[in-house]
């Protein structure tokens, strides 16, 4: 990585020569329809090179129009950005892995991606319930497949010429090791939650002598009050610094050599996630010692995700 003072730019090389990631990474997960576009044309627009989706968020199709349209109208090339998309967890059986894949890139308006991920590692009811449950409203898990399985079957996309990169979302540092070990193309990126109250330390210290991304979800605490936000400690370095809270958080994960993900959804808020530059050591080590620790998201858990628009 670069150690200039602005942090925009920055680059994270990915395993096996399969290109960058830009560390700045602007996410999807947008349950309106019409505000997935202007948010994604706004990221765009604000400087954002580096696209989050999932089939399971349900608006490929409006990611993949405002991209189009975005890049159409700031003379942006489509190997200028990158993108990622996910796996659902009700298409982890081998045979479902291309066609979902295809599924995700004709939504996409894309020929090819640039990372794709298994969403989670926990497999569901093959189907087209993307929640599939009992009459008591319990998961129904697929049990005859394995994340291995899976695996196998992505790495066959990367060896097509069909995606860059493959890795996995919400995983545990106990589940990557052994797939890690078992996988003919290693993980590229592993993508959890991740900011300073659930900082993920040891699984940041795997990912980094291995040269796997950790690219962090809920750099800003998915935006929870109170939370991150308001945390005296980001507030106080944010008013020391002229910055605000938010641009400290994404300051601090970027500084320590993480990607992340977020999800502004007005230009303004765009502009002010982009605009990011190093924290002062003092500060960043300030960050390195709260002690508070919290996981917002439960999806880790039990692969149902704690943030999807239940009208989708
Ligand atoms: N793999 C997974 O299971 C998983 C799970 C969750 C998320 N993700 C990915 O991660 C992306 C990031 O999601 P996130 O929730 O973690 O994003 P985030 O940026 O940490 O949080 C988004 C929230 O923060 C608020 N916000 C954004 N910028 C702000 C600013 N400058 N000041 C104050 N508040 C601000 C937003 O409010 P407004 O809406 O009012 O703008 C929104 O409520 C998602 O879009 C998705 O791509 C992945």
């Amino acid at each position: 990585m670069t150690e200039s003072s602005d942090l925009r730019m920055n680059r994270i090389p990915l395993t096996h020569g399969a290109g960058q990631m830009p560390a700045l990474g602007f996410g999807t997960l947008i349950p309106d329809p019409a505000v997935t576009i202007s948010a994604t044309k706004d990221a765009l627009e604000a400087g954002f090179r580096h696209f989050d989706c999932a089939e399971r968020y349900g608006n490929e199709r409006e990611v993949g129009q405002a991209l189009q349209a975005g890049l159409a109208a700031g003379g942006i090339r489509r190997e200028d950005i990158f993108v990622t998309t996910k796996l659902w967890n009700t298409n982890h059986r081998p045979e479902r892995v291309e066609p979902a894949f295809e599924a995700s890139l004709e939504r996409l308006k894309l020929s090819y991606l640039d990372l794709y991920l298994s969403h989670t590692p926990f497999a569901f009811q093959p189907g087209d319930d993307p929640d599939p449950r009992d009459q008591n409203g319990n998961v129904l898990y697929d049990h005859d497949v394995t994340l291995f399985d899976t695996w196998r079957a992505m790495e066959s996309l990367v060896k097509h010429g069909k995606c860059r990169a493959i890795g996995l979302s919400d995983i545990t540092l106990d589940t990557l090791k052994p797939l890690y070990d078992a996988a003919r193309i290693k993980p590229a990126v592993v993508q959890v939650e991740s900011h300073p109250y659930l900082p993920e330390t040891e699984l940041l210290e795997f990912c980094k002598e291995r040269g796997v991304v950790l690219l962090a979800f809920a750099p800003l605490g998915h935006g929870m009050k109170p939370g991150l936000l308001e945390d005296p400690t980001i507030s106080a370095i944010a008013a020391r610094g002229g910055k605000t809270p938010a641009q400290v958080l994404l300051a601090w994960a970027v500084q320590r050599g993480t990607a992340l993900l977020t999800t502004p959804t007005t230009s303004a808020r765009a502009k002010e996630n982009f605009d990011i530059s190093r924290l002062p050591e003092d500060a960043f080590d300030e960050i390195n010692r709260i002690q508070i620790r919290q996981r917002l998201n439960p999806v880790v858990n039990t692969g149902v995700p704690g943030f999807i628009p239940q009208s989708r």
